[in-house]
């Protein structure tokens, strides 16, 4: 009798009731999801990390979404510059805790597709169910040129994805040996085993912002993460944009949950909050970094009339990185979250400055809060 009814239904509820589900994203990379020079900015050791999961796991956070970082950014700090890779931070993850979710994050290019279906499965064996796929496809330049591979066009980089995924699946869940011809991918006489957890599989997502990485998670996935958080936008135009990524999967004859991501800074006060915010992700923002990241997307001075410049990289310090700021009292930043639930999202991964100095209060406070509004089970 398996430990754990690993159904998919059960598997996207990551096993609880929670109706708006909330994860730590981003604590496997140095400085997590805030290019800050902050002496208390994230360390992302192994020991912090498993500090923190386990603490997120007895405060009833639902999941933990690392980020495929291979090279740092750059800047005082290096941004990204230590990382710990996630597919193994993942499984020692899942065998030190007991019910919370753990995503591992991986670039299809750069991985054999079957020692990564392997992987997935281990993982998923080792947290009896609990293991989830965030695959990307890649958009760095620079990480891809330090393993000599080279990134490919962006539109034929989701068909190659396309073709990974669809060979994992079949590893998955192929009874017999099979064969795979793809256009990029020749497999022969493949036997992969055990399968996943209790029969079924681990859960999917990707956040491809495009609208070819948008088509792919919406035909492939059971999670789509955006980060153009409910929070931005009124509730009405955020519950649209929420059907409307719903409709068109239903379309392809999917059922597909919209998720976000955002970056928490709570306190007592509004003013302290807000104080802090524009201490650690303004004044003390690590600039080079944050030029570093924007280069690479192709905005630089040099692109842009000055001011403009400015005005993105002060945007992209203070909101892009993390996501959308939740900035405030316990009251504010639930009633925030909250609206994300009310528009129909099924949940967010938050980052925060330190993680494991931040938790505690947004678990002790606005955890019970979201539960006061109708959104999670009573802590
Ligand atoms: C929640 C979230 C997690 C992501 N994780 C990663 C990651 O770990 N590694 C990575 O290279 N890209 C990551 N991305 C980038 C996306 O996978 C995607 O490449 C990017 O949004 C650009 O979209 P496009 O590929 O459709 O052009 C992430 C994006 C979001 C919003």
């Amino acid at each position: 009798m398996p430990a754990r009814d690993a159904t998919l239904l059960n598997r996207m509820a990551m096993y609880t009731g929670n109706r708006l589900k909330i994860g730590l994203f981003g604590a496997n990379c140095s400085s997590g999801r805030s290019a800050t020079m902050v002496a208390e900015r994230w360390s992302a050791s192994w020991p912090d990390c498993l500090r923190l999961a386990r603490m997120a796991e007895a405060a009833g956070i639902d999941f933990m979404l690392p980020i495929a970082r291979w090279k740092g950014y750059g800047g005082a700090t290096d941004f990204h510059g230590t990382s710990l890779e996630t597919m193994t931070w993942a499984a020692a993850l899942l065998a030190a805790t007991e019910r919370i979710t753990v995503f591992g994050t991986v670039h299809a290019p750069l991985f054999n597709p079957l020692i990564a279906a392997k992987e997935f499965v281990t993982a998923d064996h080792i947290g009896e169910g609990r293991f989830g796929l965030n695959l990307v496809v890649g958009w760095n330049e620079g990480e891809f040129e330090m393993f000599g591979v080279s990134q490919r066009e962006h539109e034929e980089r989701y068909a190659f994805a396309q073709e990974w995924l669809d060979a994992v699946m079949r590893a998955w869940s192929a009874p017999d040996t099979f064969d795979f011809a793809g256009n990029y991918l020749k497999l022969s006489a493949v036997r992969a085993n055990p399968k996943p957890y209790g029969g079924t599989r681990p859960i999917i997502m990707n956040a491809g912002s495009s609208p070819t990485g948008q088509a792919f998670a919406l035909r492939n996935c059971d999670a789509y993460f955006t980060a153009n958080a409910a929070s931005r936008l009124s509730l009405a135009a955020a519950a649209a944009q929420v059907d409307e990524i719903k409709r068109q999967a239903r379309a392809n004859g999917r059922e597909i949950e919209v998720f976000t991501v955002g970056q928490v800074i709570c306190r007592p006060t509004q003013k302290e909050a807000d104080e802090y915010y524009r201490h650690a992700l303004i004044e003390q923002a690590d600039w080079g970094a944050v030029d570093g990241m924007l280069a690479l997307k192709n905005i630089t001075p040099r692109t842009l009339p000055i001011e403009e410049f400015e005005k993105k990289r002060r945007y992209f310090a203070g909101n892009a990185i993390g996501g959308y700021p939740y900035v405030g009292t316990p009251d504010r930043v639930a009633e925030e979250l909250a609206n994300i639930s009310r528009a129909g999202m099924r949940g967010i991964a938050v980052s925060f400055v330190n993680y494991l100095n931040e938790l505690p209060y947004f678990c002790d406070e606005v955890l019970p809060r979201l539960a006061r509004l109708g959104v999670r089970e009573i802590p």
